[in-house]
């Protein structure tokens, strides 16, 4: 196999470790691992090691590593640079001069989302997309004020970082947030404390992760979402669902707007499969109470509508619609989930189970257990991620196309390591 250099992982993170930011890549201990090449499920480090991928990029590689969908975009953007016609635009001008990958995308993305959902607009990352609804949420209402729930993470950009619940992740930055800003309640709240926090008549938006993903997959329900619903509309504050890790087939289902309609959505991870894009989609009430662009939009970024990301985007979302990837993680996600509750439900280190569709977690009692089985598991070949705010849980979100028999293999690893945190 390949090797990279001399330098193997070890050496790669301590170069790196000499230039970036302390806080910006985690030193993985022995085995370390530098990510270097991959196809579909599988992950090679520089040395040529290869690793199951039960956590797709956070979840972001719906299609799993340099799908034959994206490899089509790319190489025909490549065959258009050789032919006589100027080569594709790979970047636009975001909110002056449209490109048409931009308006391709947004059409296709209008079309498949529920009718409710008419307008949107597109940022690069999920924080980027909260940030958005909340800015729409304000203009739509005259108001200013969110209702969060405990256990929420909805991204660490200054503006939105109050949303997201991690102490840690605040602590630091406090003096420039506007926490007063925020009303919390806990996950799965009474209609009561959420019809008391609603009553001051000030909350903008009512922000909710269908499925909490950073937290450990802790699913909602859909009568707690009908609950949020019902108040939103009797306070008239717009619902907002997160959908960054849950929407479009993560859960097995394109996004729970489809069951209980909310005022904004924001997608981000698997819309572009991997590639930096996301979006805020609202209903046409809430997207039209953003002025008319006079020639310089009041929100926009470089990088907003990036032609590539578009284009890489749609591919992904045909490549959904076409393989049945949804319904797809629906049915694998029963069996993993199964699979896992047979194996280690039992088991006495094991808290619980849960998840929707290719979202899963295993918590366990002790803290930290997650985080340790996140290492033992990558010197096993098999890369999952730890979650919960004390590294309790263990989340596995494979890609939507990862094949069943090495989606068993990962688990039965998973299943063996958890015999060695004893
Ligand atoms: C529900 C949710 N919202 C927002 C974000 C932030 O997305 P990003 O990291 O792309 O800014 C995440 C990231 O994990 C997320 O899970």
């Amino acid at each position: 196999m390949e090797l990279v250099g001399t330098t193997g992982n070890e050496g790669y993170l301590q170069r790196l470790k000499a230039v970036e930011c302390p806080d910006a890549t985690f030193p993985a201990i022995e085995p370390s691992l530098v990510m270097h090449r991959a196809s579909g499920s599988v992950v090679f480090d520089v040395r040529g090691t290869a690793y199951i991928d039960l956590c797709a990029g956070f979840g972001a590689l719906a299609l799993g590593h340099n799908p034959p969908a994206h490899r089509q975009v790319l190489v025909s953007r490549l065959y258009e640079a050789e032919s006589e016609l100027a080569p594709l635009i790979t970047h636009g001008m975001g909110d002056v001069y449209p490109s048409s990958a931009k308006v391709n995308l947004i059409s296709y993305l209008i079309d498949l989302l529920p009718p409710g959902l008419t307008m949107a607009a597109l940022a690069l990352t999920g924080s980027q997309a909260v940030e958005i609804a909340v800015k729409t949420a304000m203009l739509a209402t005259g108001r200013s004020r969110f209702v969060v729930f405990g256990g929420s993470y909805h991204g660490l950009d200054l503006g939105i970082l109050p949303l997201t619940e991690r102490a840690d992740f605040k602590a630091p930055f406090r003096g420039f947030l506007r926490e007063d800003k925020v009303v919390p309640l806990s996950f799965r709240c009474s209609e009561a404390e959420l019809e008391h926090a609603l009553s001051s008549g000030d909350i903008a938006g009512v922000i909710v992760e269908p499925v909490q993903g950073r937290t450990g997959c802790r699913p909602a329900g859909l009568t707690w979402l009908e609950m949020l619903r019902r108040q939103c509309d009797k306070h008239s504050s717009m619902l907002i669902y997160d959908e960054v890790f849950t929407g479009l087939g993560r859960t097995g289902q394109l996004t729970f707007a489809e069951h209980v309609p909310c005022d904004l959505l924001c997608l981000g991870k698997a819309f572009g499969g991997g590639f930096p894009i996301s979006a805020c989609i609202g209903t046409t009430a809430a997207m039209t109470a953003w002025p008319a662009s006079k020639g310089e939009a009041i929100h926009t970024g470089t990088f907003f509508g990036h032609p590539l990301s578009c284009d890489i985007a749609l591919a992904t979302l045909k490549e959904m619609r076409e393989s049945d990837l949804i319904d797809r993680a629906r049915n694998l996600g029963l069996e993993a989930l199964s699979w896992l509750k047979t194996a280690l439900g039992e088991d006495p280190l094991v808290q619980d189970i849960r998840g929707e569709g290719l979202m899963l977690a295993i918590e366990f009692k002790k803290d930290g257990n997650g985080a340790r089985l996140m290492d033992i598991l990558r010197a096993q070949g098999v890369i999952a991620l730890a979650s919960g705010s004390r590294g309790e849980s263990l989340s596995i979100t494979p890609a939507l196309n990862i094949p069943r028999p090495l989606l068993i293999s990962g688990l039965e690893a998973v299943k063996a390591s958890v015999n060695l945190l004893r």
